[in-house]
């Protein structure tokens, strides 16, 4: 058995009404990947952030090989071995590759700081984890795959012996998270330790050696992924079995509720056409760069439209930015809830509030303080938002407790037309199924969903019909229920080029 080079026990951490960690034990030994599983605000992140620094402990015992740590500070942990790459990447969007990589440690020359040697050093680690990216790029420029990479290589240049990764694959195609895979491959050879965080259970198979689990703060069991069934790893986490992963409705098809003619706006969304109608959950399916959230984007205005036309129950509406389609009774819950969805430094209350402020205003133009208590009150229980109260700032929540206020602020509104975005990235088993019956209940009340995702099960179990895209154009469309995912990968890679290619 390999040695252990991290334990922790009884590890405990408060913030201001929340007891994040109570009393938690954790264990990480040389050579194994362990995966950290748990339901949004679990505690994960929190633990590991005790590990690295960023956090100091209330109480309990940190070892890192043998040694115990009091408050460590970043650089203590940093010198200890332990690097963590966040769940929110955070690195210098305008500075380079290697710059990143040297922060806070630049090498100097004799006058000035040696870019050389920092590029040098930088392209020598990128290469021996065979990563096609210049030392002398932008960051900002990169990919957010190509990022986490930097994050790794950056890890791996400041010696780190323990890799913590908080969900590094929610944003990756699938081509980068195998990459990512052969790189964690590598450097468990190597010896290294590391510590897994992930909401996509499936793919935990691929690379974890242990789980330990936990749930509300609290230490739940450390064992072997092989020794485990998914049921019991689930049931871990939420406390409970759940029986059907995509509960799904049937409704009888209504009338046309949306429709959309022509659209374009720039290279990827070409001559886009669909309906959709009362009673039916339409699904957009493709890979990463197909076009559909460029395509989700101009249907909502907040992209520029070149042409196309856009009916709502039968009337045609012009949508020119997000208020005309907000009035028209189009939403869109966007995908990346850091730019476009959520306000971090503003309340919960505020973030739901503030797009539904025609709702919570009493004739006067004042807000009703009953009416956006009760929309949040309504809020935080259908979405199960765990927090001590809405009037906390939202970017103290757990990843995937700011994910649903995000879904949260659309769904108190009588819209005619929902958009979701990928709307469970990030997002726990139990609250997963939490999103699909409020998804589900739109469809009910005769509103017309649209759900992006890239997950294939959950376009499958959860529209009724889908669509795919590919470069661009809308490549087919299948029902839910007679497809495959076979089918629907065809659809997905059907490009231009290739079918030019086979003539
Ligand atoms: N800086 C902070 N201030 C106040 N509360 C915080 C802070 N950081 C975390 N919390 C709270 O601590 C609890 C645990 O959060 P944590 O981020 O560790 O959860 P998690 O298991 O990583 O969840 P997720 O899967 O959603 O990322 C949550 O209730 C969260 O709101
Ligand atoms: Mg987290």
């Amino acid at each position: 058995m390999q040695d252990v080079i991290v334990s922790m026990e009884n590890v405990s951490k408060s913030f201001p009404g929340v007891k994040a960690l109570d009393n938690v034990q954790f264990e990480l030994r040389a050579g194994e990947v362990m995966a950290l599983l748990g339901e949004n605000g679990a505690g994960k992140s929190t633990l590991m952030k005790i590990l690295s620094g960023v956090y100091t402990r209330d109480g309990g015992t940190v070892r890192i090989f043998g040694q115990e740590y009091g408050d460590m500070t970043p650089k203590q942990a940093q010198a200890a071995g332990v690097a963590i790459i966040h769940q929110e990447l955070n690195m210098c969007r305008h500075l380079s590759v290697a710059e990143n990589m040297f922060l806070g440690r630049e090498i100097k020359g004799t006058f000035a700081l040696n870019n050389a040697k920092m590029e040098e050093e930088a392209g020598r680690i990128l290469s021996e984890l065979k990563i096609d990216i210049s030392p002398r790029q932008i960051v900002g420029d990169l990919p957010v795959s190509k990022q986490q990479m930097v994050e790794i290589a950056k890890a791996l240049s400041i010696n780190a012996k323990v890799l913590i990764m908080d969900e590094p694959t929610s944003a990756l195609t699938a081509k980068e998270i195998d990459d990512l895979f052969r790189i964690i491959h590598q450097l468990k050879e190597e010896g290294h330790g590391i510590v897994y965080i992930s909401h996509r259970l499936e793919e935990l198979q691929h690379i974890v050696d242990r789980v330990t689990i936990m749930r509300d703060g609290q230490y739940i069991t450390c064992r072997d992924f092989a020794d485990m069934t998914m049921d019991e790893i689930i049931a871990g986490m939420v406390g409970r079995e759940i029986k059907e992963k995509f509960p799904h409705v049937e409704c009888e098809k209504g009338k046309k509720i949306f429709e959309v003619k022509n659209l374009n706006a720039g290279k990827l969304v070409r001559d886009i056409s669909f309906s959709v109608y009362e009673g039916e959950i339409v699904g957009f399916a493709g890979l990463m760069g197909a076009g559909r959230t460029e395509t989700t984007r101009a249907i909502f205005g907040a992209d520029p439209k070149e042409s196309g036309e856009i009916f709502v129950d039968g009337k045609e509406v012009k949508i020119r930015c997000p208020m005309d389609a907000i009035k028209n009774g189009v939403v869109l819950a966007p995908e990346d809830r850091k730019k476009d969805g959520l306000c971090t430094k503003l309340s919960i209350r505020q973030n739901l509030a503030l797009p539904n402020l025609d709702l919570v205003c009493t004739g006067l133009g004042v807000v009703s303080r009953g009416k956006e208590q009760k929309l949040c009150d309504e809020a935080v229980e259908n979405l199960r938002i765990k927090t001590p109260g809405v009037d906390i700032d939202a970017g103290n929540l757990s990843g995937g407790n700011q994910q649903k206020v995000v879904v949260g602020k659309w769904l108190a509104r009588n819209s005619r037309v929902v958009i979701f975005d990928e709307p469970t990235r990030g997002i726990d088993v139990g609250a997963k199924v939490e999103i699909y019956n409020l998804i589900n209940e739109l469809k009910k009340q005769g509103i017309a969903v649209v759900i992006v995702s890239s997950e294939m099960p959950e376009v499958m179990g959860v529209a009724d019909r889908i669509i795919v895209m590919c470069d661009g154009r809308i490549t087919g469309e299948v029902m839910a229920k007679e497809t495959t995912q076979n089918e629907i990968l065809t659809l997905a890679t059907s490009f231009e080029n290739k079918k030019i290619a086979s003539h």
